[in-house]
């Protein structure tokens, strides 16, 4: 039995109880939050999780679980971190440290990380659940005897969008890390590159060889969106981020010397039905598509009935509706790989190793990023194959990070 400790009880935590449900041989140990409110973890005990209580620090609770998974928000992931290493130092014997998507808001951030869980010598997973979609990991299986005989693919367009994030230190760049690109780019880079990585090589096979990325503040920036926005909190005079941003990403296989491009598009202006994860893998005679808003499941609701309708995000997260024709996805922790990556992750640590993707991954797709928001603020493709480029990238904070967005969009 793995005793798992989260910290953190927001919207992401809430999620990973929900998947954690589907897993088995794990127990809920508890939560952490500076508030320490319970609510997530009285429905993790309502679910027969575990004990599920609320821990007065990151140090007590490292020391009374074999996993711990940092789900709070981006901004605090060094001071988590730093308190998890206190609680190794102290005693505690951790089979295993996990680190939601984004790694960290920069490559330094990424870096401090990364040595500080190998000085700690723990397994480590990063959390990018796109790599775990069934619909995806499904697809490539099912072509993976074509792929052989046709080669690897060359060309995967990935994209989330959805119509804007539920908590003011998203929007805040200096918080979050950025806009869009940032946040939900870190999918979409991560996931196009692993749909072009040829079966059975490892995630970080591909060498990225170039990026070039062109962001937009299209619709926040903009009355009387930019007063909805102040009213919850968020100043986008003053600091505003990307709601639009596309990501290309040139690949090159080491072995064969063959390229290959991810598009990466991401945005926080979809007035559409909800979230929409979209990828597209093309080969050469070969590909597959992936619409998460695609569900067998729908609902219709009249004007009359309207009213009666009290939480839409139970039926599709963000739901942008609730009356009409709309989408219902009954098991979004599966289609998203939520569940899938908990698996991934508790089997590798098990056996004393990092998850399929471990926090080096999450450094190198930080590095991407980081590369899309220099592309974007230089007006240039950024060359990954120039060592004096990457040591740019090293202490690199994009302006739009550094809350002076107002220079570049
Ligand atoms: N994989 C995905 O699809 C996905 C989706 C949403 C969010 N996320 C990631 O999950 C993380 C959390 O996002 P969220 O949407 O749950 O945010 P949230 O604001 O809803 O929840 C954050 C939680 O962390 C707690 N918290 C605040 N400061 C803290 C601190 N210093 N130490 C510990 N806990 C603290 C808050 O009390 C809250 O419980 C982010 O890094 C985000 O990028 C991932």
């Amino acid at each position: 039995m793995m005793k798992i400790g989260i910290i953190g009880a927001g919207f992401m935590a809430a999620f990973h109880e929900k998947a954690l449900r589907s897993v088995r041989n794990v127990e809920l140990e508890g939560f952490y939050t500076p508030r320490g409110n319970d609510e997530l973890a009285q429905v993790a005990r309502k679910n027969k999780l575990g004990n599920a209580k609320m821990y007065k620090s990151v140090v007590e609770l490292t020391k009374a679980v074999d996993v711990v998974c940092v789900v709070a928000p981006n901004f605090a992931r060094l001071d988590t971190m730093r308190e998890i290493a206190k609680g190794v130092e102290g005693g505690a014997k951790l089979k295993g440290i996990i680190v939601e998507k984004p790694l960290a808001r920069n490559l330094k951030e990424a870096d401090t990380l990364v040595r500080i869980a190998k000085a700690l010598n723990v397994p480590t997973a990063y959390f990018e659940n796109q790599l775990h979609m069934p619909s995806v990991v499904q697809s490539r299986l099912q072509l993976a005897d074509v792929e052989k005989a046709m080669g690897p693919a060359h060309l995967a367009r990935s994209a989330e969008e959805h119509a804007g994030p539920h908590k003011p230190w998203f929007w805040d760049p200096t918080t979050q890390g950025g806009g869009v690109c940032c946040d939900t780019g870190c999918h979409s880079i991560a996931c196009g590159m692993y749909m072009l990585t040829p079966m059975g090589k490892p995630v970080d096979f591909l060498k990225p060889v170039s990026v070039s990325a062109t962001m937009s503040l299209l619709k926040w920036g903009s009355k009387p969106w930019i007063d909805e926005l102040k009213e919850r909190g968020v100043d986008y005079a003053a600091k505003p981020a990307e709601d639009y941003s596309i990501v290309t990403l040139q690949l090159k296989n080491p072995e064969t010397g063959q390229r290959s491009i991810v598009q990466a598009t991401n945005s926080w202006i979809y007035d559409a039905p909800g979230l929409r994860l979209f990828m597209e893998t093309f080969g050469p005679g070969y590909s597959y598509t992936v619409n998460s808003l695609q569900s067998p499941a729908g609902l219709f609701i009249s004007d009359t009935a309207a009213a009666a309708v009290t939480d839409s995000e139970l039926a599709l997260e963000k739901s942008q509706a609730s009356r009409g024709a709309l989408v219902l996805q009954p098991n979004e922790t599966d289609l998203y790989g939520y569940i899938a990556e908990w698996i991934d992750a508790l089997d590798a640590f098990e056996q004393g190793k990092d998850a399929l993707l471990n926090l080096e991954y999450g450094k190198l797709i930080t590095m991407l990023i980081m590369s899309a928001y220099m592309s974007h603020e230089k007006g240039k493709t950024i060359d990954l194959t120039d060592p004096s480029v990457l040591t740019e990238l090293e202490d690199y904070v994009p302006l739009i990070q550094q809350g002076k967005g107002n220079e570049v969009l």
